[in-house]
């Protein structure tokens, strides 16, 4: 399918913009400073902090903690790699329902209740069996993204 182009200078810090590559919903998500330094926290939790064993084929490039091109930026697919729904936003840290009273922000799954921190790295003993796919993409400018 075709390169999808991305304007991603609207989006502020904490919050996401969605855009359809290859009939899939493609997360770009601007961290703010606190999301970013709370990656690193949270290896022991995750089933593969360095997407290592994943399923999909991972980009060189988004093989580090923060799985991207750029620490502020996570470009994602959206869609859950259990049953294929697609996660919620829990973006805001700390204890509320159906998440770890040590919540660093990231995604829940409505539909078996898998969850996600904020580079789309799945954690332990939950349905998903995977990190969220990471699609293949550049930076054209700091503006501009080309996804796929
Ligand atoms: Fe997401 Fe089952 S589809 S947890």
């Amino acid at each position: 399918g075709a390169a999808v182009e991305v304007d991603i200078s609207g989006i502020k810090p904490g919050e996401k913009l969605t855009v359809e590559w290859r009939g899939k919903p493609v997360w770009v998500v601007r961290r703010t400073p606190e999301q970013v330094a709370a990656l690193k926290t949270l290896t022991p939790k995750l089933v593969d902090p360095a997407s290592e064993r994943t399923a999909y084929p991972i980009p060189e490039y988004a093989k580090n903690a923060g799985r991207s091109i750029k620490e502020e930026f996570l470009i994602v697919i959206g869609v859950c790699t259990h049953l294929g729904c697609s996660p919620s936003d829990k973006f805001v840290a700390g204890p509320q329902p159906s998440l770890p009273d040590d919540w660093q922000g990231g995604f829940l799954c409505p539909c078996h209740g898998s969850i996600f921190d904020m580079a789309g790295r799945v954690f332990k003993n939950m349905p998903a069996p995977d990190n969220l796919e990471v699609p293949p993409h550049m930076f054209l400018s700091d503006s501009k993204v080309l996804i796929g």
